[in-house]
């Protein structure tokens, strides 16, 4: 059996932790005096929680010192973790451990590659940090997506060439990433937003097993 290596985004893929981020960044935007919607927090999937704070002072025209940026980082991370912390199994999204449990059953590498710092303990509190072969995310790289650097060290851990990776994002930056990495990009969300991914699924419950296999041959 072939072996390649299947890179999973985390926010948005194997978790719905988005709508944690918005309820975070909310607030902040709230305090700062920024407007800050729904159509707005799209634009932040896949983006740094650096860059995110960046783009709403921007939406707002708002300055700020470095030291009020430090705070309110400090402060939007601290509400995400009190939601982080009460997450368990039930919050991994359809049929993800079935595509996890099966990749791991046919013998496939299996690779986390997200943005977020609180990659780690988010796997951990939802129970699935066995499934990883390696594990990259924001404290191992410098270079947001839609640069390819957390795909390529990804792929460069389980000593995978490029073109054998298959990488799940719900992010535009991510498939972007992908894309420029020279990796199959799949789309986990609305295809006409994914629309540079190669392949759109609306969820994992629409990946059927027949197309994993598929992947891995080809
Ligand atoms: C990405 C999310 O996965 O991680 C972004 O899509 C988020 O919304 C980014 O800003 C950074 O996450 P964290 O947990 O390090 O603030
Ligand atoms: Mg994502």
């Amino acid at each position: 059996m072939n072996k390649k290596t299947f890179i999973f985004d985390l926010d948005g893929v194997i978790v719905d932790t988005a709508k944690y981020h918005f309820l975070a960044w909310q607030n902040l935007a709230k305090q700062i005096g920024v407007n800050f919607t729904h159509e707005d927090n799209e634009q932040l999937k896949g983006v740094s929680r650096v860059q995110s704070l960046e783009l709403i002072l921007g939406w707002g025209n708002k300055t700020a010192t470095e030291e009020e940026k430090e705070r309110w980082l400090h402060q939007k991370n601290e509400e995400y973790l009190a939601f982080i912390n009460k997450m368990d199994e039930s919050e991994i999204l359809p049929d993800v451990e079935r595509v996890l449990q099966f990749l791991k059953l046919n013998n496939q590498n299996v690779v986390l590659g997200s943005a977020s710092k609180n990659a780690r303990p988010i796997l951990e509190k939802v129970n699935i940090m066995h499934y990883f072969d390696a594990i990259v995310d924001g404290n191992d790289v410098s270079k947001a997506k839609p640069d390819p650097e957390v795909f390529l060290v990804g792929a460069a851990k389980v000593n995978a060439i490029n073109k054998n990776c298959i990488v799940f994002e719900d992010s535009v930056a991510g498939i972007q990433a992908a894309n420029s990495a020279k990796m199959t990009s799949i789309g986990i969300g609305e295809q006409n937003v994914l629309n540079e991914a190669e392949y759109c699924f609306i969820d994992f419950t629409k990946i059927s097993n027949e197309f994993l296999l598929e992947q891995i041959k080809n």
